[in-house]
């Protein structure tokens, strides 16, 4: 299936993102948020992007900087958004209530060969695709933070998608310089599944005293080769996310070991929610660096 103009619909930390990846790519794309403001902030992260980070760079013109950039719109009205959308990514935050009723909306907006993907980290695919009338032509996409530059895309398989969308999907992901890896519909997909297992372990470490913080993401970083730390990218991830996602794995497995550590559930009831807050694993300080903290 040919796929020219898109729609993505949240123009928060993965919207504007994947909002960038896309205009790359070459799409037509509307940038929809209920907040004005959200969609002025994400047209400025993107502008100020190209021009930083490829035009003063040289590595494109000036002009084609300005083409590139006039490929995207914001908009403020769903149906203009996604009314002659190809292909539509809902990137709004992680509320299956919220992401069945605008699937229930974009069904009804677009026409009926358009595709509709979820962002979703966690939640049931299915169940998103539930609410419309095309769930053959639902699909997870699952980008990482920062999406403009992450490579992976978790391409999600609800029960019941089509071959088609599967592979238009595939397609539209490379095209916008992903590496697509299919995933089943099964809580965690890949990378949050095995991720949760790291930062249990490491967090249960820290509580009996194994080792610090510190000692673990020095020992990770250089012994096994990962660009961070486990207790470095659970503060970059947030405590909150990781508890959902870690909860609706457990949900799945009933694994002991999939539990929530209890360390995690007493940072986020002291209020330290990881990088976003400053306060996870470490103190996050103004002038950029970080100091470990000691939470028992
Ligand atoms: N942040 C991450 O690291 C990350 C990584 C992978 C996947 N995700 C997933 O991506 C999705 C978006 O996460 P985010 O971090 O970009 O969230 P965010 O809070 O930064 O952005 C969400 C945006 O959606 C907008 N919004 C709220 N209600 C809306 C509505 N009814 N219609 C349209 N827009 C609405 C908000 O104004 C906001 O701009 C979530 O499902 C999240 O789980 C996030």
């Amino acid at each position: 299936m040919k796929v020219e103009r898109m729609a993505v619909i949240g123009s928060g930390t993965m919207g504007h993102g994947i909002a960038q990846a896309a205009i790359f790519a070459g799409y037509e794309v509307r940038l929809y948020d209920v907040a004005r403001e959200m969609l002025d902030k994400a047209l400025g992260i993107i502008k100020g992007n190209i021009d930083k980070r490829f035009v003063e760079k040289g590595k494109i013109s000036r002009e084609e900087g300005d083409r590139i950039f006039n490929r995207l719109a914001a908009v403020t009205d769903l149906e203009k958004a996604a009314g002659d959308a190809d292909f539509v990514i809902e990137a709004v935050p992680e509320n299956l209530e919220l992401k069945k009723k605008i699937f229930a909306q974009l069904d009804k907006a677009c026409p009926g060969h358009t595709i509709l993907a979820s962002n979703t980290s966690v939640l049931p695919v299915t169940a998103i695709a539930g609410a419309t009338e095309r769930k053959s032509r639902c699909i997870g996409t699952h980008f990482f933070n920062p999406a403009a530059v992450m490579k992976l895309v978790e391409v999600v398989l609800p029960v019941g998608v089509a071959e088609e969308t599967v592979e238009t999907t595939l397609a539209v992901c490379r095209k916008m310089g992903k590496t697509p890896v299919r995933a089943k519909d099964i809580p965690g997909f890949i990378v949050n599944r095995l991720l949760a297992g790291l930062y249990m372990e490491a967090a249960q470490m820290v509580l009996e005293g194994a080792a610090t913080a510190e000692e673990i993401d020095t020992a990770m970083k250089l012994g096994a080769g990962h660009p961070m730390g486990p207790c470095e990218l659970a503060d970059f991830g947030g405590f909150d996310v990781i508890q959902m996602a870690t909860d609706a794995i457990f949900d799945y497995t009933h694994k002991e070991s999939d539990r929530l550590n209890i360390l995690y559930r007493k940072m986020l009831e002291a209020g330290r929610l990881g990088r976003k807050n400053g306060k996870g694993f470490y103190d996050y300080l103004p002038d950029g660096t970080k100091k470990p903290f000691k939470i028992f």
